[in-house]
């Protein structure tokens, strides 16, 4: 999608040199074919941006004009909708013996003193496309085998650090950072979850992401409606966490949901279904659809929603200009009383952004 707006300036950067109150080295990585949207963001608020990609339309070296601490403040504070994740570059050294350059990160890692005894530290290696040689686990082993002298307590959740080295066909990079500071605690902000056994859908994992991500918790709701269903992922899912769910889809559910008893199933075009006022407190929609319909269909089912409800919405993104796309929906649901908190592309979003909206 759309890479001739991703612009490439190649900038050469001193070894370790991030003074605070100068310029700093990001790598930022947003979902595959949406870097120029992240970096886009960036422009926004930090006006020029040097810019060079590690990874195809995926993962950008950025120099932003600020210290380490204002960036990484400004980028929280933003929310940006397609910036995944950030990490700082604070070691970077050039060279095709890949074996040396981890010795120096080793080294660049034990000699920071945030890395002592007692403290919880989660080691994220990734690799760019182009990288060949051992795998990013392989280089993860190895890089903690040379680490086990260090006291420090190595994780892979819940750390107080994380270290974040990211290897290249040319370049390793390394740096150090508060799990808050990244945008996200996974490894480039790749979220995984496991695939369960009689999972309906992948799209499941698009709202377990967006109840993380958004700090919601859906066994709090009590009754919600489930436009564009089938095959059944996101209702399953809520039926799962306690909720009564009134699906509505033409095409046919999961055989294995029909049976559910808090499942009232609606097999009819959204523009069909008639509901009372306030029947619901939740209202999801994943209908893969033109946004400016799904507008349309979700506003004439509003009076359904309670005040104070919750809906996540998925706006697929169907043209070259998803910034525009993305304010002209959100502004259109704002006028019809939902209150936008967040608008992110999710990992497990493809084409698409996620809204959570609060009815007022
Ligand atoms: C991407 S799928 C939804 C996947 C679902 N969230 C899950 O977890 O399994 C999109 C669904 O929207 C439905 N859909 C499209 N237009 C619709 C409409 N006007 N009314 C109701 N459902 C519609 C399609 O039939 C399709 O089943």
């Amino acid at each position: 999608m759309n890479e001739q707006e991703l612009t490439t300036q190649h900038q050469d950067s001193e070894e370790g040199s991030t003074p605070e109150g100068q310029e700093s080295l990001f790598i930022c990585t947003a979902n595959h074919d949406f870097a120029a949207y992240a970096q886009e963001e960036l422009r926004r608020l930090f006006g020029s941006v040097k810019s060079s990609v590690l990874s195809d339309r995926e993962v950008l070296l950025v120099t932003l004009n600020e210290g380490q601490a204002q960036v990484v403040q400004k980028i929280t504070e933003s929310r940006p909708i397609f910036l995944r994740h950030i990490q700082p570059v604070q070691f970077q050294r050039s060279g095709e013996n890949i074996g040396e350059s981890l010795t120096e990160v080793a080294s660049f890692i034990q000699s920071n003193n945030q890395i002592g005894a007692g403290v919880k530290v989660a080691l994220q290696v990734r690799k760019s496309a182009d990288a060949g040689g051992e795998s990013a686990a392989q280089l993860k082993e190895w890089l903690e085998e040379s680490l086990r002298d260090s006291e420090a307590e190595w994780v892979a959740s819940g750390s107080d650090w994380i270290v974040s080295v990211y290897v290249t066909a040319t370049d390793i990079y390394a740096g150090i950072s508060r799990p808050e500071d990244n945008l996200s605690d996974w490894s480039g902000g790749a979220i995984r979850f496991r695939r369960e056994e009689g999972q309906l859908s992948r799209a499941k994992f698009k709202l377990l992401e967006a109840e993380r991500e958004f700090g919601l918790d859906f066994s709090a709701y009590r009754s919600a409606v489930d436009i564009g269903a089938a095959p059944g992922g996101w209702t399953s899912f809520l039926l799962e966490r306690g909720l009564k769910v009134t699906a509505v889809d033409p095409a046919k559910l999961h055989p294995s949901l029909l049976k559910m008893p808090n499942l009232t199933y609606v097999r009819k075009n959204a523009n069909e279904v008639k509901f009372r006022e306030n029947e619901f407190d939740l209202l999801v929609c994943d209908m893969s659809w033109s946004p400016k319909l799904m507008v349309q269909m979700v506003t004439d089912l509003l009076h359904a929603l309670s005040p104070g409800g919750t809906a996540i919405i998925t706006i697929k993104l169907m043209h070259k200009k998803p910034m525009a796309l993305i304010k002209d929906v959100i502004s259109s649901f704002e006028n019809s009383r939902l209150q936008v908190q967040r608008a992110k592309q999710l990992f497990h979003n493809r084409e698409e952004i996620t809204l959570y909206m609060i009815k007022y």
